[in-house]
């Protein structure tokens, strides 16, 4: 199967039709800023098992509790606090980032699933060209509405929240990031699947086996990383993950 890279450094192609006009110019700004791909880290970068480093004890319990209902829906109970655990490792890793931007964002990218056609979810979402399917862009529209609807009873500001959901809106479909913000969530979203609880689910759902799925994760996932913190903890995270299933064996 083959997926769209997405060319973080190459803001001249074309947007998909659907998406607003005025985001090439801030795609332009942060391919302007960060020429060097994958972008170096400037702070620490933990390749520990994520397991070590669960995401901030109780700090975003409130937002958690709020969207209970929307973790039950695609395995957003155990992909959302993974990809969280690496977005919070991502910015320690980039301290530049709006941590908290990286972290609320993060933890709501994917609610959107479970105010779509569920029987449409693995139908669409996750055969043919995925990226592009209608499905996957009404999930970023619910993930956006989620976020309206949760956050502002937490006390996030206005302005916090439409930049919480600029990085939802697209985060699956659009092919650049936007800032440092963005391009972290995104990797964070990625990352998640290279651990083993990630290659488990992540696996059934394209109807592949381990070994096959650990095969694309090398020469499809690692590419789109825009981060070299990402690529760092993934290539270590796939070792791992590698060994443990004994792919190169079970094939
Ligand atoms: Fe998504
Ligand atoms: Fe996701």
């Amino acid at each position: 199967m083959t997926t769209p890279k997405t060319p973080v450094a190459d803001v001249g192609g074309a947007a998909p039709a659907a998406r607003p006009t005025d985001l090439q110019p801030a795609a332009a700004d942060f391919a302007a800023a960060y020429p060097v791909r994958p972008v170096p880290a400037t702070g620490p970068v933990d390749t520990a098992p994520i397991a070590t480093t669960p995401a901030a004890v109780e700090e975003l319990d409130g937002l958690w509790r709020a969207v209970v209902q929307e973790t039950r829906t695609r395995g957003n109970d155990i992909h959302l606090p993974i990809s969280l655990a690496f977005a919070e490792r991502l910015c320690r890793a980039y301290p530049d980032a709006d941590a908290e931007l990286v972290r609320v964002a993060t933890l709501l990218h994917d609610t959107g699933w479970a105010h779509v056609d569920e029987s449409r979810i693995l139908s669409e979402g996750f055969t043919g060209d995925w990226r592009k399917a209608n499905i996957r862009y009404e999930h970023e529209k619910q993930g956006c509405d989620v976020a309206r609807r949760v956050l502002p009873g937490l006390g996030y500001s206005v302005e916090f929240i439409e930049r919480v959901c600029r990085i939802i809106d697209g985060h699956d479909t659009r092919p650049v990031a936007l800032s440092l913000e963005d391009a972290l969530m995104r990797d964070a979203d990625r990352l998640w699947r290279f651990d083993q609880a990630g290659i488990a689910l992540a696996s059934s759902w394209f109807k592949m086996d381990p070994a096959t799925y650990t095969d694309r994760l090398a020469t499809e996932i690692v590419p789109e990383l825009i981060t070299q913190a990402a690529v760092d903890m993934a290539s270590a995270d796939l070792d791992r993950s590698n060994a443990l299933l004994k792919t190169a064996v079970i094939r």
